[in-house]
């Protein structure tokens, strides 16, 4: 459980926008429930944005009461909807939306989601004044300024459920594996899985491997009386890896099989762990904002929730911790 800060009632707000952005990722509803719950009690109106900056920029806003979050706490995918804006990269664009904001009485505007979406929530504030608080919504948990986000937790466990069916197969054919995981060019999710998951091999943009590696290391594991093998590939920046090494493997004489779970892993119910982050971050995005804290991000560091300048969160990004990797080469091996 994370604890949360004592924060001073400084600001008065009277009504504040709410958005999701970028990939969705379970826990997303619960942070909007959140949020809305929060500010609700707080007598603070609430504006649903949909479909992310598009909406934004579009003014597709709608009231949020407590209605209107009820039974979602459980669901994945946002219901909010989200989106990848282009639009939103262009000044003139944040700038022409901070005035149709204003226009509309809206004093702050709370974004969930990944990098580049903290990163057009950090141009708007610091372009245009007005108020923003970034929440970390991304399955991959690359986000500088927080040990975890919203959504990689049940990504895991959606990703370790495929893997545990996938061992029974590999099993019982006695083939190799190579299942490849989101993260984009984070190893995160591959290491985390790789560990959960006993996988034989884990291989990720932090620690690239060649063909021959791969090869020498599941004959490694022949000879020590090994049929079957699990390996973990992060997608990285190489689509055709997983397929190319699976090719490779074959031609060596393996009975490889490539297993791509791709946006399986963005879809479900969000774990207990999920929920209840995104639970106090939404609730605490209510508590900085009515503090006069903006432009920041909230994140959990050492069991704390607690903000970073979105000017930090956007300019670095979290690493894999090499702990975790070489966990994950050690019990592979
Ligand atoms: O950032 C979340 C993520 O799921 C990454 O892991 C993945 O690389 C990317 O989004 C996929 O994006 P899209 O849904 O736009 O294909």
């Amino acid at each position: 459980m994370w604890s949360l800060p004592q924060l001073p009632r400084t600001r008065t707000l009277k009504r504040i926008g709410l958005l999701t952005s970028g990939g969705d990722a379970p826990g997303m509803n619960a942070a909007i429930r959140a949020v809305v719950r929060t500010a609700l009690s707080r007598g603070i109106e609430v504006r649903g944005v949909q479909k992310g900056y598009s909406g934004l920029v579009a003014g597709h806003w709608v009231d949020m009461d407590r209605a209107s979050v009820a039974n979602i706490l459980q669901t994945g995918g946002t219901a909010l909807k989200t989106d990848r804006c282009d639009a939103f990269h262009d000044p003139t664009v944040r700038a022409d939306t901070a005035a149709r904001l204003r226009g509309a009485g809206l004093e702050a505007l709370v974004v969930i989601g990944g990098d580049g979406s903290l990163s057009g929530a950090h141009l708007l504030e610091q372009e245009t004044g007005f108020s923003v608080l970034g929440l970390p919504g991304t399955i991959d948990n690359d986000i500088w300024g927080t040990e975890d986000t919203i959504g990689f937790d049940t990504a895991v466990n959606t990703a370790l459920e495929a893997i545990d069916r996938l061992r029974d197969t590999a099993t019982s054919h006695e083939r190799v594996f190579l299942v490849e995981v989101m993260g984009r060019n984070s190893g995160f999710i591959a290491a985390t899985v790789g560990i959960a998951g006993g996988a034989e091999i884990v291989i990720t943009p932090e620690r690239p491997v060649d063909d021959e590696t791969v090869l020498e290391a599941l004959n490694l594991s022949q000879e020590r009386g090994k049929h079957s093998s699990l390996i973990v590939v992060a997608e990285g920046e190489d689509p055709q890896f997983i397929n190319r090494l699976n090719e490779h493997l074959n031609a060596a004489g393996y009975q490889a099989r490539a297993c791509i779970l791709g946006h399986i892993q963005r879809g479900g119910s969000p774990t207990g762990h999920d929920r209840v982050l995104a639970s106090c971050l939404g609730y605490a995005a209510v508590d900085h904002l009515q503090a006069g804290l903006s432009n920041i991000m909230l994140g959990v560091q050492e069991n704390r929730v607690l903000g970073v300048p979105l000017s930090e969160v956007i300019s670095r990004r979290r690493q894999t911790p090499e702990a975790l990797l070489e966990v994950a080469r050690v019990l592979a091996t």
